[in-house]
């Protein structure tokens, strides 16, 4: 009984690693499990010295089992890096209309590779890059689908370990964008507190070339360069709005986004004025591949003391940021294809 046990304890383990390349050491100790267990069935009787040896042979083969089960299915994160350039870049790329069937709410069938929360990583080979995507984010829903339906698929081609957080801010007030994405930040960093590389993402902008890549260089690093709304010119050398990219210490040695901006415009200047005060410099790809197309949208009510406000960027950096960012995070929401972060900012001072 136990013999036989024996004898398809390894035929299981050889069935189970059929599809690995079993090392030629293994491949004679499991050959001699299999003699062994086969000299031990032909005998008639078994002495209690035998009993006791068949005892602690099947304690030593079941760890073997795990132990060799284990080390293998560890194989996956022992996986070799993927290449520096990926294989299956496009290029240029058209933007697509948005399927009828195609459901945010729901699983989608449009990307079965993405887990829970919407998060990816390649299978074949280890990225070398790990990415949060935030996705600052209020009542624009048919560009919120149009933005995961076209995102996805280029990120995956770029081979990188992802993750989209839509991060929504609650209620009907004047947008803060600065709160929204420091709020954001924090929030990410209890879910995932190893990602070293956030790319801080509009959502009415598609990216049309996936050579621009999602990572995280040695500086922040302004993807947005050419948009089709600004004929394809960036307007002014020091701005950061659209895509930025930035690694998580940096995120926070400029203490985030000031949270000083409600409505419309110079929360991305302010941005600028931080990096540049901190010593770090902004880089860009070239325009020829930092291409992006704007989706129409509804726009938001102008802040008439973006200026004002601005002119005091440099003195505020260390008090006014993601240090002591104030929000109320309403709900976290794991959809298929995002994790959704609803944020309550609090009212806008009189
Ligand atoms: N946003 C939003 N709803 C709003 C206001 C802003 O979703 O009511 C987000 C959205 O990601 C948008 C970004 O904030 O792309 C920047 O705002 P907006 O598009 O109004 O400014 P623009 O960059 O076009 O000047
Ligand atoms: C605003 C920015 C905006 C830029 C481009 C500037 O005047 O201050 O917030 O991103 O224009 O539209
Ligand atoms: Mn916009």
């Amino acid at each position: 009984m136990i013999l036989t046990s024996i004898i398809n304890i390894v035929y299981i383990v050889r069935r189970s690693l059929a599809t690995h390349v079993i090392d030629n050491r293994t491949q004679t100790f499991l050959n001699s499990l299999e003699e062994n267990a086969t000299i031990k069935t032909s005998k008639k009787t078994i002495s209690k010295t035998d009993q006791h040896f068949e005892r602690t042979y099947k304690t030593f083969l079941h760890s073997f089992v795990e132990t060799y089960v284990s080390t293998t299915q560890n194989r996956t994160i022992t996986l070799n890096y993927c290449p520096p350039v990926p294989p299956n870049l496009q290029g240029s790329l058209v933007v697509n209309n948005v399927p009828d069937n195609f459901s945010i709410a729901t699983n989608s069938s449009y990307y079965p590779n993405v887990e829970l929360g919407g998060h990816y990583h390649p299978t074949t080979c280890l990225a070398r890059h790990k990415i949060a995507i935030i996705v600052p984010y209020r009542d624009r829903l048919d560009i919120l689908k149009h933005f995961l339906y076209h995102t996805h698929q280029i990120v995956q081609r770029q081979q990188l370990d992802y993750r989209i957080y839509v991060c929504e801010q609650a209620y009907n007030k004047t947008f803060n964008k600065g709160i929204v994405m420091n709020g954001c930040f924090k929030e990410i960093l209890k879910l995932q507190p190893d990602t070293p590389c956030f790319i801080m993402h509009d959502v009415d902008l598609l990216l049309i070339d996936d050579r621009n890549m999602y990572t995280c260089p040695i500086f922040p690093r302004h993807l947005s360069v050419a948009i089709d709304k600004f004929h394809f010119y960036l307007p002014y050398t020091q701005l950061v709005g659209g895509v930025l990219a930035m690694r998580r210490e940096h995120y926070v040695l400029v203490n985030g986004y000031s949270t000083n901006y409600w409505g419309w415009g110079g929360e991305d200047d302010d941005m600028y004025a931080r990096i540049v005060n901190k010593n770090l410099k902004v880089e860009r790809p070239p325009a020829s591949v930092a291409r992006y197309k704007m989706l129409k949208h509804t726009h938001q009510k102008l802040n008439p003391s973006r200026m004002k406000v601005l002119r005091t960027a440099h003195i505020r950096i260390d008090s006014d940021g993601v240090n002591n960012v104030k929000y109320t995070l309403l709900n976290t929401t794991l959809y298929h294809l995002y994790t959704h972060f609803l944020i309550d900012v609090g009212e806008e001072p009189k």
